[in-house]
């Protein structure tokens, strides 16, 4: 059987990484085969495409660029790494996936949606994930979080507004594909995120294997 395909979205310092953790040990729990992985990123290639993405630096980088090198990215991680995997049963976990394409390079850079959708449509396909888990908290209790970190990329350093649009841009992501899109409340203490996320896998592992 075909591997499921799970991604986590949500804004900087909203908990992504910690819930990555939290779902390892249940896949573990369950003796469910997985592959971790993260974009932009995956593959030795995709890797290299995210530094240049990320790494601050003096030249504005064109919106378009920035667009076009996701998606650059994110084809290759698709190719060599994640329908590989799924093909043989091994469940993907992501990091990031296309929701965070249509939010930042859509919603907070005001990249045009049919754009978007025409590139969702060319490099990704039918290869959407399965579920995506969406870690939801207030801006300022993101930044709170991550300014405790030492590295801070280029998209860290945004402004407020910026930030507030990501939160936006996500929830209306879950809006618009409720059934695919589950929203965690990531504000609350690490036992309880932990909680909502373990009740969502056991959701849709039921709903996935026939069980009503
Ligand atoms: N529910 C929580 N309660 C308290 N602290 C938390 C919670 N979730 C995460 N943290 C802490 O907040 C920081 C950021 O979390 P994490 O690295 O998981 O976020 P992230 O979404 O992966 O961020 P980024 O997008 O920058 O990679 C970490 O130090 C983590 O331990
Ligand atoms: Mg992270």
């Amino acid at each position: 059987m075909r591997g499921k395909f799970i991604s986590l979205e949500g804004g900087e310092g909203s908990g992504k990484t910690t819930a990555i953790q939290f779902i390892q040990q249940w896949l573990e729990q369950h003796s469910i085969p997985y592959i971790m992985t993260r974009e932009p990123g995956g593959t030795p290639l995709a890797e290299e495409i995210r530094q240049l993405i990320l790494s601050p630096r003096e030249e504005k980088v064109n919106d378009v660029a920035e667009l076009l090198l996701v998606f650059a990215a994110r084809a290759q991680h698709l190719a060599e790494k994640i329908q590989p995997a799924l093909d043989e049963g091994i469940w993907v976990i992501s990091d990031r996936f296309l929701d965070s394409s249509y939010v930042y390079q859509g919603k907070a850079r005001g990249g045009d949606v049919a754009v978007l959708d025409q590139l969702s449509r060319w490099v990704v396909g039918e290869n959407k994930p399965d579920a995506t888990l969406l870690l939801d908290v207030p801006v300022e209790l993101g930044q709170e979080r991550v300014v405790q970190r030492q590295h801070q990329d280029r998209l860290d350093k945004e402004s407020l507004s910026f930030h507030q649009k990501v939160r936006d841009g996500f929830l209306e992501r879950a809006d618009v594909e409720p059934d695919r899109v589950k929203v965690i409340d990531a504000s609350q203490s690490l036992e309880s995120v932990k909680y909502q996320i373990e009740k969502q896998l056991v959701q849709l592992n039921n709903a996935w294997s026939g069980i009503s």
